[in-house]
């Protein structure tokens, strides 16, 4: 449904160098994250495929990060941050994630549903980009990796949790769509509390101001007498 956004944003030069580098951002950051998950996880065989994981991760990092300064250099980027956000919401799903605190079967549910995610956007990606052979080429080996990151999540994920994984796979997915609604529902936030406040300054302000004008013009300028009765020495300043 979303492909004709997708070939709109890939279509102009300046977003394609800031899709990849942000790419580069969010693969290297999920890298680090599953490489910590390795450090912690008491699972021989899940610490040698997280390895394995990571070690993908930060080479598609790499990959992306060469791709797109190589396009930089090809021709020189100008200002704008139109389309520069995270362009896979959740990055791998760790970004609201304490991946040292948490258990195996979480963890591999909320990978799973991430990689699936990215899979299906870089399927995408790499038959947008048919004019450009070596980016294409990088989404090629992307995908290929992305689809055995999602496989091997799932079938470790039912090899250690075989009587709730499903749980696990609708809760991630859960997780992922209330963290994109929140994303959604913050950038509206903004817009609308910037537009309110804007209205605000140029309808609400101005009677003010021209009312405190006014009022300044009725009060006297210089020293106030006062009553010749008062006896006492004030008390206060006021
Ligand atoms: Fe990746
Ligand atoms: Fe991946």
């Amino acid at each position: 449904m979303l492909r004709p956004i997708h070939r709109w944003i890939w279509s102009d030069h300046e977003r394609r160098v800031r899709k990849l580098l942000a790419f580069g951002e969010v693969e290297t950051d999920g890298g680090r994250d599953i490489l910590r998950a390795a450090e912690v996880t008491p699972d021989p065989l899940l610490r040698r495929l997280y390895l394995e994981h990571a070690i993908d991760e930060l080479h598609h990092g790499v990959l992306f990060r060469e791709r797109g300064a190589a396009l930089l250099r090809a021709r020189a980027l100008q200002g704008g941050t139109l389309f520069n956000s995270t362009p896979l919401p959740g990055g791998h799903g760790l970004d609201d994630l304490c991946v040292a605190n948490e258990p195996d079967d979480r963890l591999l549910a909320f990978l799973h549903v991430a990689e699936k995610a990215a899979a299906g956007r870089f399927a995408i990606y790499k038959e947008i980009v048919d004019d450009d052979p070596s980016t294409r080429a990088i989404f090629e080996e992307v995908l290929r990796d992305e689809v055995f990151h999602m496989n091997y999540t799932y079938t470790q994920l039912t090899r250690i949790a075989p009587t709730h994984y499903r749980r696990r796979v609708w809760w991630a997915r859960a997780s992922r769509l209330w963290k994109r609604y929140l994303r959604v529902a913050a950038g509206i936030a903004a817009v609308f509390g910037a537009t309110v406040l804007t209205a605000m300054y140029f309808v609400l302000l101005p009677p003010f101001a021209w009312l405190a004008k006014r009022s300044e013009l009725r009060e006297p300028s210089g020293w106030a007498p006062i009553s010749g009765d008062r006896r006492h020495s004030p008390s206060s300043q006021y």
